[in-house]
């Protein structure tokens, strides 16, 4: 019997609903495809968006969704994607698959996607092959409300209203594809080009994110940090409010990277081993990050993470192409239970991508699209956004094979805006059913309602099986006094929302 503990009275800091945020780049079939197809598609749209697509997206709630890369930020130049789409510049997107880009989705079309999603906006800027210039009135372009040139060329192309930029990233990945920077030159330009990313409406909408560290890579963290902080007030923070982070679960290693589809019970143990080192790299670029900023105003930015595997055969290497089972399903709740136990540091994380690339939510085939194992985690998970991470704990035991040892059990608890209790544990064992009992401490429990995804780890969604995965109700739980007793079954993800009497 497994013990889960909740003190509901103690509350141990707010779940940022950018926790559950996505992450869209000019990357094989993700923008294109994916999310829009243009005005003139057979496929239905909305001023080009894919209708299915962004009525999926609406049902979990995207808080924030990240563009234009990636790797594709630090090449692209905002101007080749505004005015009349047949005067827009075609070009070769020679990091990701050497496909014609056409420049048919860019600013105004992300700023309509986000609205009908409802959602913020997360602009990346181009450090690697951009200019100061180019970056300043980007933001003028898209910001400024009043006379200005760019206010004015972006009321020539139909909108004179500005939209609102809720975070802007200055760089990515820039140790790599954003111009193999070593971390003081990057920290040094951080500093230089952020200077001249405005905040226009003078009320800190606009937050600033400097490129952070690839995974265990403390030392670009640290330089970054020194960099930043030196010879300038303590009160500037090092001139930013976030700091990213990028991590991929790679099961075996970037040359040979692993199926999506075909695992057995070693690399499935593994797979779930390096999705856990994600805990280490929070705790350990946290503890470089308090030594500057001990009152946490610069918050952890994991803007990419999620499973990484050789592409599909047959499909474009450079598209990442790859299917998703209930294997990364595991991997979305353990990611989202630890972002949340972090809540402190960690103020966003963005999924790597929305559809069709790496981790999708949704992959699409024509008209055709399905909802991954990974979506319906994010829908079960989405009534943590913006709730109070409540103090929880639960007793696990060691499973998995050979060197590949993690945890049974993965949990987080939060009060929710809507009063409610919500518990998210998932099952990391491909062969055990757990008995839970959750104590929730000087409470009296009124009612539970819970919803469960599970399956075999290979289980997966296709477009002729589009239902083979889905969640489904689970009322399999009984209460006694303060104690909610279940078996979470092998493989599965599990959202009770509990409601108490204090
Ligand atoms: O998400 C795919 C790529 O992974 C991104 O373009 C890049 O930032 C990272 O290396």
């Amino acid at each position: 019997m497994a013990k889960l503990y909740v003190n509901p009275k103690v509350k141990k800091g707010h779940i940022n609903k950018e926790l559950q945020g996505h992450f869209s780049e000019h990357l094989g079939r993700c923008i294109y495809e994916g999310l829009y197809v243009g005005e003139n598609s057979e496929i239905p749209n909305v001023n080009g968006m894919r209708k299915d697509v962004v009525e999926a997206l609406k049902e979990i709630q995207v808080p924030v969704l990240r563009w234009p890369g990636g790797c594709f930020a630090d090449e692209y130049h905002w101007r080749d994607g505004i005015g009349p789409k047949e005067t827009r510049k075609k070009m070769i997107n020679t990091h990701w698959g050497g496909v014609v880009e056409d420049n048919s989705f860019g600013t105004h079309e992300f700023m309509e996607l986000c609205e009908q999603l409802g959602c913020e906006t997360y602009i990346n800027g181009n450090v690697g092959s951009g200019t100061v210039q180019e970056m300043s009135e980007w933001v003028e372009y898209m910001t400024f409300e009043g006379v200005s040139p760019m206010a004015d060329l972006r009321a020539k192309n139909g909108h004179p209203d500005p939209w609102s930029v809720d975070f802007f990233g200055v760089g990515n990945e820039n140790w790599g594809c954003g111009g193999n920077m070593n971390p003081d030159y990057y920290g040094n330009l951080y500093r230089r080009y952020q200077t001249y990313v405005r905040d226009y409406k003078h009320d800190s909408h606009l937050k600033k994110i400097a490129c952070g560290a690839n995974a265990g890579d403390f030392n670009w963290t640290a330089e970054v940090l020194r960099t930043t902080h030196s010879n300038a007030p303590k009160e500037f923070h090092g001139f930013m409010n976030g700091l990213s982070l990028h991590y991929y679960t790679v099961p075996l290693d970037w040359k040979v990277k692993g199926k999506a589809l075909e695992f057995d019970e070693d690399l499935y143990y593994q797979t779930l081993k390096k999705t856990l080192y994600m805990e280490t790299l929070i705790k350990q670029h946290g503890a470089i990050m308090d030594q500057y900023d001990p009152d946490k105003n610069i918050g952890m930015i994991i803007d990419e993470w999620g499973t990484w595997y050789d592409v599909e055969d047959g499909t474009n290497p450079g598209f990442l192409y790859q299917q998703n089972t209930m294997r990364d399903a595991v991997v979305a709740g353990i990611n989202l239970n630890l972002f949340n136990k972090h809540c402190d540091r960690v103020k966003m994380a963005n999924i790597a991508q929305m559809v069709n690339v790496l981790q999708s939510v949704i992959l699409t085939e024509g008209d055709k699209m399905v909802k991954t194992p990974t979506y319906y985690v994010f829908d079960m998970y989405k009534a943590h956004q913006d709730a109070e991470l409540l103090e929880s704990s639960i007793e696990t035991v060691e499973i998995g094979t050979g060197e590949n040892k993690v945890p049974n059990l993965s949990e987080s608890v939060s009060l929710g805006k809507d009063g409610k209790i919500h518990v998210t544990i998932t099952n990391l064992s491909m062969s055990e059913d757990y008995a839970v009992e959750s104590v929730f401490a000087e409470s009296a429990i009124e009612s539970v309602a819970g919803e469960i995804l599970t399956g075999e780890v290979h289980a997966h969604n296709t477009f002729d099986a589009p239902e083979t995965v889905k969640k489904e109700s689970f009322d399999s739980c009984s209460i006694k006094d303060n104690t909610i007793s279940f078996t979470i079954p092998k493989n599965s993800i599990l959202h009770l929302a509990v409601t108490v009497r204090d």
